[in-house]
């Protein structure tokens, strides 16, 4: 078999077998199938030797490049000792070692570790924890046993996930699923609720917040938030303060403060973790993509001493924490989350963060001056660009230009995969992406989004 009919019978193979994830596969099956065979750094290879910038991190995941060499060498390693163990009644050297490296680098106060598989379990964990801490902690109170979360959030597509998202175009199918939560307005300032304008609004969107805390905490176990940046939303960040007055509320009205920090974890907003720019530590924080490095699925809820505390007890009074997964703890992917972490330090990775972002920021300024450029919001190596049809009104595109997708599809040919979140696009490179990668990613992005609309 030739190498061009080895490409063409696995696109023929991935049409008749596979089912992608948010994917409409009526309109895959007539798209150009595009198998990424390899990767090197911030590039990403198809199986004709193309390449191709990685402007998504592969959603998210990926931080100091592809193929590098010590998270390479870390699952080689592992894998010479055991693949899999599980963490039910056993333990195992790379989830222990982990754990306390985790705990050493998250917000002060947090101290324990539960492992899952993914960002959306990570989330399950946090909120069942929740509640079950409050059934264990306070018995003789009325059930605190709802949550609290803003508008747009995501937080993952499991039912209780999804229950505590609210992106209607992902969730609105699965309502009769879902169990009923109390909804804030998110501090989204191009499109402020109250139409109010950031600094002079002085936050003014907590008040309704402080409101519900006020006079709901009697039922509330959680708020959930994605601290800074609401990212599936459309990176839609929040102003500075923002994240320590949600904190104050949380503490002040006795509601546990989840923090999601599936997409912002791991350096992607310029800091270890979001929470860490506030110097806010959550009662329970999820983590998952970028703890691999983006090498393998795993996850963790981390959570304090107090939270944990209350699941203590002598087995006949069923307070343990009745959760797990096949592949909770697996040593595979704990020897390169260490690996990875490894890598922060050796690479001085953060420090090195600082002067990549100002980059970023310096290149993506112009783009401000497109006219179909409504908003450009950035918080560390996260960005998104709003497109709208009108600037003066930001009247957005009707859906079924798909102008995200189409400013997506020209990238690629110009050799850069992003993946749009409806008419925003969305850049978040991996870490380790060079400050001339990323100017090359937004030139493509500038590119991309003239020839798509025209201007
Ligand atoms: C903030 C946040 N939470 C949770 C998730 C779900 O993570 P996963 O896709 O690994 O289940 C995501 C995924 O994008 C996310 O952005």
């Amino acid at each position: 078999m030739t190498r061009r009919t080895r490409t063409d019978t696995l696109a023929d193979w991935d049409r008749k077998y596979l089912w992608h994830p948010f994917t409409q596969m009526q309109e895959w099956e007539n798209e150009k199938t595009l198998i990424i065979e390899r990767g090197k750094g911030s590039y990403l290879i198809d199986m004709d030797g193309r390449k191709y910038l990685d402007g998504t991190s592969s959603i998210w995941v990926n931080l100091h490049g592809h193929r590098h060499a010590a998270l390479d060498r870390a699952i080689k390693k592992q894998l010479e000792h055991i693949a899999h163990s599980t963490l039910l009644g056993l333990s195992n050297p790379p989830a222990i070692l982990l754990a306390r490296e985790l705990i050493r680098i998250a917000p002060r106060g947090l101290s324990r570790v539960f492992y899952s598989d993914d960002g959306s379990t990570a989330v399950e964990v946090a909120l069942k924890m929740a509640v079950q801490y409050w059934q264990q902690r306070d018995p003789t109170a009325g059930p605190k046993k709802s949550f609290l979360h803003l508008k747009l959030a995501y937080h993952g597509d499991t039912i209780g996930a999804v229950s505590v998202g609210n992106i209607e175009l992902f969730h609105s199918r699965f309502k009769p699923l879902l169990f009923p939560t109390l909804v804030a307005d998110p501090p989204y300032c191009y499109r402020c609720p109250l139409k109010l304008t950031y600094p002079s609004c002085q936050m003014t969107c907590l008040e309704p917040i402080k409101e519900i805390l006020r006079t709901q905490h009697e039922e509330l176990a959680g708020f959930i938030i994605e601290p800074l940046v609401q990212a599936a939303a459309g990176m839609i960040t929040s102003p500075p303060g923002y994240l320590k007055r949600i904190r104050e509320l949380c503490s002040k009205y006795r509601v546990l403060l989840i923090a999601d920090e599936v997409a912002t974890g791991f350096g992607r907003t310029g800091k270890m973790f979001a929470c860490q720019h506030e110097e806010v530590t959550p009662d329970l924080m999820a983590i998952s993509k970028g703890l691999t490095g983006g090498y393998m699925p795993l996850a963790a809820t981390l959570t304090t001493e107090e939270v944990y505390s209350a699941f203590l007890g002598k087995y006949e009074d069923f307070k343990t924490f009745f959760h797990g997964h096949s592949y909770t703890g697996n040593p595979l992917g704990c020897a390169v989350a260490l690996a990875n972490l490894g890598v922060f330090r050796k690479a001085k990775t953060l420090s090195q963060l600082r002067s990549k972002i100002a980059e970023l920021k310096r290149v993506l300024r112009p783009l401000a001056t497109l006219p179909h450029v409504g908003d450009i919001r950035q918080c560390g190596l996260m960005a998104g660009i709003e497109l709208v049809k009108d600037r003066q009104t930001a009247e957005p595109f009707p859906i079924e230009e798909r102008i995200g997708h189409r400013v997506a599809q020209e990238a690629s040919r110009q050799g850069l995969l992003i993946r749009p979140l409806g008419h925003v696009i969305v850049l978040i490179p991996p870490l380790a992406t060079s400050s001339r990668l990323l100017a090359r990613m937004v030139a493509i992005l500038d590119r991309s989004i003239r020839i798509v609309t025209g201007c």
